[in-house]
């Protein structure tokens, strides 16, 4: 019998390759995506690819009100990475990006990484993910199909600019975490990194700086989501 991760992973695998079937009709995909969205909001826990960063970390001496504190904040944290899947998965749809597909995978397949260790994160610091999540999901799912829509370089702007906004957002958290979560602290680092390097791709790859008042608006719209999803 097959074990859940594998499931998941062969789950994903069929998904990727179905939405890039160029014969499927509109409502082939937007059945195809409806499922990629339970599964990635109400499904098990993906299989990452790489180990998570928190293994050989310490948080022994967190006191409760710290392991609150550190579930809320990874609660967040959490939350952002169900939005990053909804963006990545609304681009898939709209957009081309013939050139960049490939480095654009390599970077939905690193998401699906901090989804996962967020996810295992949440729960042992015996938290639960955001109630909302199916809101951010469909909230960022559309934004993402709309910055395909407008084109590769706005498409590939738009990510630029939600990964800066993210780096500089989990700054912030390194900060707030409680000194002794080392667990936490680690998985937020290699985030950061990782959506570093997510920015420099989509800028070397063409992307278009968005307009402020874009900009202004993407940093209201996270900053509702991180501080509801903090609290539920
Ligand atoms: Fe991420
Ligand atoms: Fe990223």
């Amino acid at each position: 019998m097959r074990s859940r991760s594998t499931l998941v992973a062969s789950h994903d695998r069929e998904y990727r390759s179905f939405m890039t079937d160029r014969r499927l009709s509109a409502l082939d995909r937007l059945i195809a995506q409806f499922d990629q969205a339970l599964h990635t909001v109400l499904g098990p826990t993906p299989e990452a690819g790489r180990p998570s960063p928190e293994t050989n970390q310490n948080d022994a001496n967190l006191t409760v009100a710290e392991r609150e504190l550190a579930g809320r904040l990874m609660r967040v944290n959490h939350a952002g990475e169900i939005c990053a899947q909804a963006l990545y998965q609304g681009q898939a749809v709209t957009a081309k990006l013939p050139e960049v597909r490939g480095k654009m995978e390599q970077a939905a397949q690193e998401e699906n990484d901090h989804l996962a260790w967020t996810e295992k994160r949440i729960r042992d610091l015996g938290t639960h993910p955001s109630y909302l999540n199916p809101l951010w999901y469909a909230g960022s799912f559309a934004i993402g199909a709309l910055a395909g829509v407008l084109g590769d370089k706005w498409s590939l702007g738009f990510v630029a600019e939600t990964e800066k906004q993210v780096v500089e957002h989990l700054n912030g958290h390194l900060q707030k975490l409680p000194s002794g979560d080392g667990k936490s602290r680690a998985i937020l680092e290699q985030m950061r990194e990782d959506e570093g390097r997510h920015a420099t791709v989509a800028i070397e790859s063409g992307a278009a700086e968005l307009p402020r008042p874009v900009r202004q608006l993407m940093g209201c719209t996270s900053k509702i989501m991180t501080g509801t999803a903090y609290w539920l």
